[in-house]
């Protein structure tokens, strides 16, 4: 039974009316872009999240950049990013006049943490892209308290969450009060690209933050920079989310905690079916409550067998082979020499295989039934 990489379509095909609905009342408004439904859906994202203020832009990318820019980062600031990520962490910081400064990531979370984030500080440095890998929450609290403003790039991780930093260690409590990734940092940053936890039908993307000025600057700066359309106080973006986008985001979020469920239930079933015997799992931040986005395993043999279960029909990529500091676009931002080894190495060893919000336990089996054909 081929198992796809990811799955777009089951989840949402219950909701299908009440998407029929939402597209059809935006039809009949009139109004397509940052319209009552924009408006609506940054309060009920808002509210999910424990933030003061969601303020939509045109995609996840687009999002990071408007909050540096909102922290106030420009020409001459140095910002850090993690060298295993996603390009568009890192591509979103030079628009801004910034220099992105490469740093390493931990081996078991694959996230950047305080002691990586560290090692790439300078009397430059402005501010911090923080990411929530793979919908597992980076160790943010402890990044923040370096002194630097964080951040928290989540594009991959709705729906996840994050106990109190003394969690850390002590499973109990990791029982108290829990935060939504997007409610770490000074700022957070959404995509809400088709494929991720909380996907639009298009593009999309959001900032989420308590800071009332931060939230300011980000609605000036996604319209042309300027207020009422008629006066223009400095260069922004043309940056906006639409309403039909917005309308089917609204269907969307009450079943994203559902969806998140079915991701740690689909990471239980290949736990339970021996995944763990022939591959490294992916390992949560100390606290938290991954939503995993990807399901990214590791394997001394992660070429090979990328190429054995796609053979199978089994979806497997490795997403990251040639991480940010080898990137031929970011080489002018990269010192000679810099050695990011932990990065070189997950390069080389991580591999996704098969996650999704309704991926049971037959589908696991057969997963790891096909990683084990592999790997005899
Ligand atoms: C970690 C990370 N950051 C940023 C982005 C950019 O989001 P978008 O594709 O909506 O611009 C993505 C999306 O793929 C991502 O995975």
């Amino acid at each position: 039974m081929p198992v796809p990489l990811f799955d777009t379509v089951s989840p949402v095909a219950p909701l299908r009316p009440q998407l029929d609905a939402a597209i059809a009342r935006v039809l009949d408004g009139g109004a397509f872009v940052l319209g009552p439904e924009v408006e609506a859906f940054e309060r009920e994202y808002a509210a999910y999240l424990g933030v003061r203020h969601v303020v939509s832009v045109a995609n996840g990318t687009d999002a990071i950049t408007i909050a540096l820019q909102a922290l106030g980062v420009g020409p001459g600031d140095e910002v850090v990013v993690p060298a295993f990520t996603f390009y568009a962490s890192a591509e979103a910081i030079p628009p801004t006049g910034a220099a992105p400064v490469f740093c390493d990531v931990d081996p078991d979370t694959m996230c950047a943490t305080a002691a990586t984030v560290r090692a790439a500080l300078t009397p430059r440095t402005r501010a911090v892209v923080a990411v929530d890998l793979f919908g597992n929450p980076a160790a943010i609290d402890e990044i923040r308290a370096l002194g630097v403003p964080v951040v928290e790039d989540a594009a991959q991780a709705a729906g996840a969450r994050l106990g109190p930093p003394e969690a850390e260690g002590d499973p109990a409590a990791a029982n108290g009060p829990l935060r939504a990734a997007g409610a770490l940092g000074d700022v957070a940053t959404f995509s809400f690209f088709p494929s991720k936890n909380l996907g639009c039908f298009g593009d999309g993307g959001a900032l989420a933050t308590d800071d009332d000025a931060i939230a300011e600057a980000a609605r000036v700066l996604r319209f042309h920079g300027s207020r009422d359309k008629v006066s223009y106080e400095r260069i922004g973006w043309n940056s906006r989310l639409d309403e039909l986008q917005a309308a089917i985001l609204r269907v969307l979020l009450p079943a994203l905690d559902g969806w998140a469920d079915g991701r740690r239930a689909a990471a239980r079933h290949y736990a339970d079916t021996g995944l763990g015997e022939l591959v490294t799992l992916p390992v949560a931040t100390p606290g938290a409550v991954p939503a995993w986005h990807l399901f990214v395993v590791r394997s001394g043999r992660a070429a090979e067998l990328e190429a054995a279960l796609s053979a199978a029909g089994i979806g497997a990529r490795g997403y990251y082979r040639t991480p940010l500091h080898c990137q031929a676009a970011l080489a002018p931002w990269v010192p000679a020499g810099l050695a990011l080894p932990v990065t070189d190495e997950l390069a080389r060893t991580h591999l996704a295989i098969p996650m999704s919000p309704v991926l049971d336990r037959a589908a696991a089996g057969e997963v790891v039934a096909a990683v084990r054909a592999a790997l005899a």
